[in-house]
């Protein structure tokens, strides 16, 4: 490839540069000036992610050659400041540009993966119109993907930065004493509105880094007849080939079924056969269509249903030889992975009682998480035997990847490899959004045993999008068989749910989202007379795994029209009819434990005020259109096994700042915040003395199970109390002995302890770690204070295997209401959501403002849900991988408004009653909107996606 030297300006700095011809203004920013503020999401032009400024342009640099940028000046998320003083205007302290500094008073960023893109066109737009109208934000940012923000508070954040006279240095808040239920500033938005914040596919590795791709299954179920590898071999700067024959390993947590690469069978078009590392990226992936495979094609199966029955091709005849936790119960001979049966009362007797039944089944597709940032993962075998790890092939090995578990990594990894946990380090930093689809491992093992065959050299292997799409996870599919009866005066009396969830082809997580769509099956309803069976089953599809909610949108979406339309059979309102069966504190749920402490009527009553409810009077914006509203409700509870574990530890500085470590991520959630405040508070120190120590490391950092389940903010905030409390013990003891005083007397307010009795006052500089001293300067007490603590629900137990019965089927439940404004289009079939209005019983909002942007963002991402599908043809080919064929909702697509409320009723075991949030906030927002469709147009969609296709020709049919 011929080079070619060219001279770009880049954020005003003159550089000379050998590139070659093949090279994208992309990768020349990020690999020839290390500038990785500019963020690879596809490379395809589809996310926006890398918009840098071309003389003043706003332009997708993965579409632009570097060449072309020849005499060209470009402009960065790191240069963004600087920009704005060329324009005239003074420096801001921060370092901030004007634009910079309103998307931190807007709080307008959660992951910051696709923030630098956002910037830089708002930036763009600004330049040419100062003062842009709201829709004029939303165009201008169209091609700018967020799949974490809802995108209002960008559009926010680009109105407010017109608004001001160019150049407003803000005072956030500070010295911030006190911070649990304050809406404090993140504490990682500086990093992430400068680009400063280091994501995976950000962090360097130097020359001898190498690149690995894989070579992956045509077909949707094969067998593997022959491999051979030697053409590749062949290839000059390829450095090795690995394949199942290498690998013979399976991986998993629940049920370990999945082989590392497959070994005797492919299950699903893409599934990774065998792995070449090369020099370059570029090698590697020629080398992947080099190496040759032939396959025999066996019969496949794609529906759930189908995929049960006894006569369905049988993906997994070894299935009794899997590993498979005690509380998951697989049916081998079958492609049925997991059967949860839950029985309450006797529907059968319940039935003739009721007034009103109805009965539907509801399909829903498989979608995909679409994080900005695709999965990547770099791993390092060390030539180097650690001396006593009893593993004759391992060294040392570090694997730095975008990871929601991090320790779930290590340990899967090292389970299935036979690497000694202490021997693999796994190092997570910042992640671009994850949902579920970076918990538990994906494609991180393929870096670790690509790196195992070139020790001493790191291997990237990175994802593109349409292997982010296929080959990565994907939320599985349904068919729900649901059946619900309520007498006259609209109390609930039965129901019969059959919940057929197709997994595709491996089941490990599925298996367990099964398990807790089984024992959650009424959804947040009072019902006496329950019949349940929710199956996980195997198909020929992409593997389906956890996913924001981990069940519950998925059996919400029949659950709530069910209510809707039994509401209506007896004559009652749907808010009502919510209001008259929704769980409440100290009801006997399904599985027989007593339901704690929320307010789910409040939830209902917030949304319905926000919305309107009882005094619709909005018509439609046009002739052609057709205004509805609609009401859901959820409930979900952390799926969890009954030990997942978290600790903490809070250290001291000198100058009584504090690093807190711990296991948990933040994805983009807020986590790392909301700790913060917690050890803030539980310390008596100001919230800006406080940091979160970055990235975690199994190395160095406590602990954490994984950063699933919506449980960082009562898990581990629980362990971050414990650990802050400890110090706090440790810091009252050295001075109370110091003064001569009573514990009980003294009390850390602002960074300084103090005595209620003597007003004595002591600062914690230097004593927290240099100790007190007696008067003559010796006999020092004290020393470093480190504090520890952890938390582990250890009262969740077992359910009755035939009856899904038991004393405490989970730790809680988190409960929410969203109802939705909407019209639709009847000569196009569009759907255009005007308004949502969210309530959630969060326990305790530690940071409300953090709450809100949940409830915002999983608002838009729930509402993308309704219309998002992965799709295949009849051999299971995947027909749209990529952004542009799978769409997810853009800035134009998002609410006018969203109205977020938040109640709190606190949680028993809750650090300050705090519950999580994160998952909740999309789970009923699919349904809502097919209640606000069926108000608008009296027409009901049983399955998902609600396309603008399928609407308009149900509009037809009914003339309408
Ligand atoms: S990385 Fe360039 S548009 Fe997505
Ligand atoms: S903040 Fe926009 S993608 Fe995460």
């Amino acid at each position: 490839m011929a080079n070619h030297t060219i001279t770009v300006t880049v954020n005003g700095g003159k550089e000379y540069l050998d590139v070659p011809s093949n090279m994208t203004l992309l990768r020349m920013l990020r690999e020839k000036l290390a500038l990785t503020g500019t963020k690879n999401g596809c490379e395809a032009g589809e996310c926006g992610a890398c918009t840098v400024l071309v003389d003043g342009e706003p332009v997708n640099s993965c579409m632009m050659l570097a060449v072309e940028a020849d005499g060209c000046e470009v402009t960065t998320v790191e240069g963004l400041a600087d920009q704005e003083k060329t324009l005239g205007v003074s420096e801001n302290p921060k370092g901030l540009s004007t634009l910079q500094e309103a998307f931190v008073e807007q709080n307008a960023v959660q992951c910051g993966f696709c923030t630098p893109g956002m910037l830089i066109s708002a930036h763009a737009l600004l330049e040419r119109n100062p003062h842009p109208a709201d829709d004029e934000v939303r165009e201008a940012l169209v091609g700018n993907l967020c799949r974490c923000t809802g995108y209002l508070r960008i559009v926010q954040a680009a109105q407010t930065a017109a608004e001001e006279t160019r150049f407003f240095p803000k005072n956030l808040v500070s010295n911030t004493t006190d911070p649990v239920g304050k809406s404090v500033p993140r504490i990682d938005i500086h990093e992430k509105v400068t680009g400063a914040a280091v994501f995976a596919d950000d962090m360097q590795f130097g020359p001898g880094l190498y690149y690995g791709r894989l070579v992956r299954s045509p077909h949707a179920h094969a067998l593997i007849k022959r491999i051979d590898a030697s053409k590749a071999l062949e290839l000059p700067g390829v450095k090795a080939v690995v394949t199942g024959r290498d690998v013979n390993a399976r991986i998993g947590l629940y049920l370990i079924d999945r082989p590392v690469f497959a070994i005797d069978r492919v299950r699903v078009v893409g599934e990774a056969v065998a792995g070449v590392v090369a020099t370059s990226e570029e090698i590697a992936e020629q080398a992947t269509r080099l190496v040759e495979v032939e396959y025999e094609e066996l019969p496949a199966v794609f529906d759930p249903v189908e995929a049960a029955q006894p006569d369905a091709p049988l993906l997994h005849p070894d299935m009794g030889e899997y590993e498979v936790a005690n509380f998951i119960f697989p049916q081998p001979g079958t492609n049925i992975s997991e059967h949860f049966k839950l029985r309450k009362g006797n529907p059968e007797s319940a039935w003739p009682k009721c007034a009103a039944i109805v009965e539907g089944t509801f399909r829903l597709p498989q979608i995909q998480h679409v994080p900005i940032e695709p999965h990547v993962a770099v791993a390092l075998w060390e030539h180097s035997t650690m001396k006593g790890s009893g593993a004759a092939t391992s060294g040392s090995v570090t694997l730095w990847t975008c990871s929601q578990s991090p320790f779930a990594q290590r340990d899967l990894i090292s389970q299935s490899l036979g690497i000694p946990h202490g021997d693999l380090r796994v190092v997570s930093p910042y992640i671009g959004g994850g949902f579920g689809g970076k918990a538990g491992v994906s494609m991180e093992v393929y870096a670790v045993v690509l790196a195992r065959a070139v020790k001493g050299h790191p291997v990237k292997v990175r994802m593109t999008r349409e292997e982010e799409f296929i080959t990565t996870t994907a939320r599985q599919t349904l068919v729900a068989n649901t059946k619900i009866g309520c007498d006259a005066e609209g109390n609930l009396l039965a129901m019969e749910t059959e919940y057929y969830f197709g997994g595709g082809a491996y089941n490990d997580y599925g298996v367990n989202i099964a398990r807790a769509a089984g024992y959650s099956c009424t959804g947040p309803y009072d019902i006496p007379n329950v019949k349940g069976d929710s199956y996980c089953v195997y198909t020929n599809l992409p593997i389906g795994s956890a996913m924001r909610g981990f069940g519950m949108p998925e059996i919400h979406w029949g659950i709530e029209q069910i209510m809707d339309q039994l509401a209506e059979k007896i004559g009652m309102g749907p808010a009502e009819f919510r209001r008259r069966n929704c769980v409440r504190t100290g009801d006997t749920i399904l599985t027989g434990m007593e339901m704690p402490a929320v307010d789910l009527p409040a939830c209902i009553d917030k949304v319905t005020e926000a919305i309107g409810w009882d005094r619709r009077s909005a018509v439609p914006s046009a002739p052609h259109k057709k205004r509805g509203q609609g009401i859901a409700i959820m409930w979900k509870a952390p799926a969890m096994p009954p030990n997942p574990g978290s600790s903490a530890i809070v250290r001291f500085n000198e100058d009584a700042t504090v690093n807190v470590e711990i296991g948990a991520q933040d994805l983009g959630q807020g986590a790392f915040t909301v700790i913060a405040q917690m050890a803030a508070q539980a310390l008596g120190v100001p919230y800006e003395w406080v940091r979160v120590s970055v990235p975690v490391d199994t190395r160095y950092s406590p602990y954490e199970w994984q950063t699933v389940a919506s449980r960082i903010t009562w898990t581990t905030g629980n362990a971050v109390k414990a650990a802050a409390e400890d110090a706090r013990r440790q810091i009252l003891e050295i001075v109370a002995e110091h003064w001569g005083e009573d514990i009980q007397d003294l009390d850390i307010k602002n960074g300084k302890v103090i005595s209620y009795k003597s007003e004595l006052e002591q600062p914690l500089e230097n004593m927290v770690i240099y100790g007190l001293p007696n008067e003559n300067f010796e006999g020092w007490k004290g020393g470093p204070i480190v504090g520890r603590g952890k938390f582990m629900p250890t009262y969740v137990t077992n359910l009755d295997s035939e009856t899904g019965q038991g004393t405490r089927a989970v730790v809680h439940y988190t409960v929410g209401a969203q109802a939705v404004d909407l019209e639709v289009d009847t000569e196009t079939g569009q759907i255009d959501v005007l308004k949502i209005a969210s309530a959630y019983d969060v326990g305790k909002a530690i940071n409300p403002d953090l709450v809100l942007t949940q409830i915002e963002g999983g608002a838009v991402h729930g509402m993308s849900s309704a219309f998002e599908a992965l799709k295949f043809d009849e051999q299971g080919q995947p027909l749209n991988p990529s952004l542009v064929d799978y769409r997810i909702a853009t800035s134009v697509d998002a609410p006018r408004e969203i109205q977020g409320d938040i109640v709190e009723t606190p949680l028993e075991d809750g650090p300050w009653g705090a519950r999580g949030v994160g998952e909740h906030v999309m789970v009923q927002t699919a349904p809502a909107i097919a209640n606000a469709i069926h108000d608008a147009l009296g027409i009901r969609f049983n399955d998902l996606p609600l396309s603008a296709e399928k609407i308009f020709l149900a509009l037809e049919e009914m003339e309408l």
